[in-house]
């Protein structure tokens, strides 16, 4: 029984799913695989490792004998997860694992983006630097300013506990801050009051461009975005027009709406973190992904129901 490994992942997940007896082909290459590579290879899978990055729709799904999708990732948008039923197909995720290292980078982009770090490396690299003054790169304080999460999940409310350990106050719209002290508010008056908005809710066809421009003008000439879900729920063509002009103060983004092409608007600004997607790149993380994809696999394959199956 084969499986398809479409990057190179931590050895322990190839390890799992050598030891169970399967036959394991990992696709080695820096960019994410190729369509007619991925259609090509799956041919003869009975199992398939896809990253966030590869579409799996009926076609794949077609072009094998597969009975197990066993995503590298949590988020799952790129599965059609209704072909897969369709066809018997068992898909799975990795949850929970990757939740700390979301909301730290999700953290490091929101104290960078609020405190303006990149733009005074910058500043420093070009040589600009001539001494301490009062009025220089003056950003945001996060103790008593508001942090607007949407989406209040595992990786929302971890982010909003670390805020808190900043001060900040928390609202959230979307999801369950459990015992956090989060406010629920409606969309628009989360932006309206937020310091910082943070997004952390799944790509879904209704929440597809969400944070558009009647989003930002809704929010603070001073406020923050923060994006560490997935690009596409915002409008980065809309956030350039509104970071230029100071609309918004700035973001710190790790997702992008065409991803891995970025608005070429926001590569000219300043007021804007630019992060490849290193939400849950940690070694740690993605060893525990590794292990976690295989263990879903392992276990599917051997028609035991698996850890974290999502269709
Ligand atoms: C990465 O973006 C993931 O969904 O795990």
């Amino acid at each position: 029984m084969r499986v398809l490994v479409t990057q190179e992942i931590d050895p322990i997940g190839l390890q799992i799913l050598a030891d169970a007896g399967l036959e394991v082909d990992v696709r080695a290459g820096p960019r994410p695989i190729d369509r007619a590579v991925l259609l090509d290879r799956v041919g003869g899978c009975v199992g398939l490792v896809p990253m966030p990055t590869d579409r799996i729709d009926a076609a794949v799904l077609d072009a094998g004998p597969l009975r197990v999708v066993a995503q590298h990732a949590v988020g799952f948008d790129n599965l059609d997860l209704a072909a897969a039923r369709a066809r018997g197909v068992i898909c799975t995720n990795t949850p929970g694992v990757l939740t700390d290292a979301t909301a730290d980078l999700a953290m490091a982009l929101l104290l960078a983006a609020s405190r303006r770090v990149v733009e005074g490396d910058r500043l420093v690299r070009r040589g600009e630097f001539e001494g301490w003054r009062p009025t220089m790169l003056r950003g945001l304080d996060l103790r008593g300013g508001v942090l607007g999460i949407v989406g209040m999940g595992r990786i929302g409310r971890a982010t909003a506990e670390r805020a808190q350990a900043f001060g900040m106050t928390l609202v959230h719209h979307r999801g369950d801050p459990q015992e956090l002290p989060s406010l629920p508010v409606g969309l628009d008056e989360l932006l309206g009051m937020a310091d910082v908005v943070s997004l952390h809710f799944p790509l879904r066809p209704e929440t597809r461009g969400l944070i558009g421009a009647a989003a930002f003008s809704a929010m603070n000439s001073t406020a923050v975005l923060v994006n560490t879900s997935r690009g596409p729920v915002v409008d980065d063509s809309a956030l350039a027009e509104a970071l230029r002009p100071g609309q918004i103060a700035a973001a710190g983004l790790d997702v992008y709406a065409h991803g891995p092409q970025v608005e070429p608007a926001l590569l000219a600004l300043d007021n804007v973190i630019l992060a490849p997607h290193l939400g849950s790149a940690t070694r740690g993380t993605r060893r525990k992904m590794a292990e976690l994809a295989a263990r879903n696999m392992v276990a599917a394959l051997g028609g035991d129901v698996p850890p974290n199956r999502i269709a």
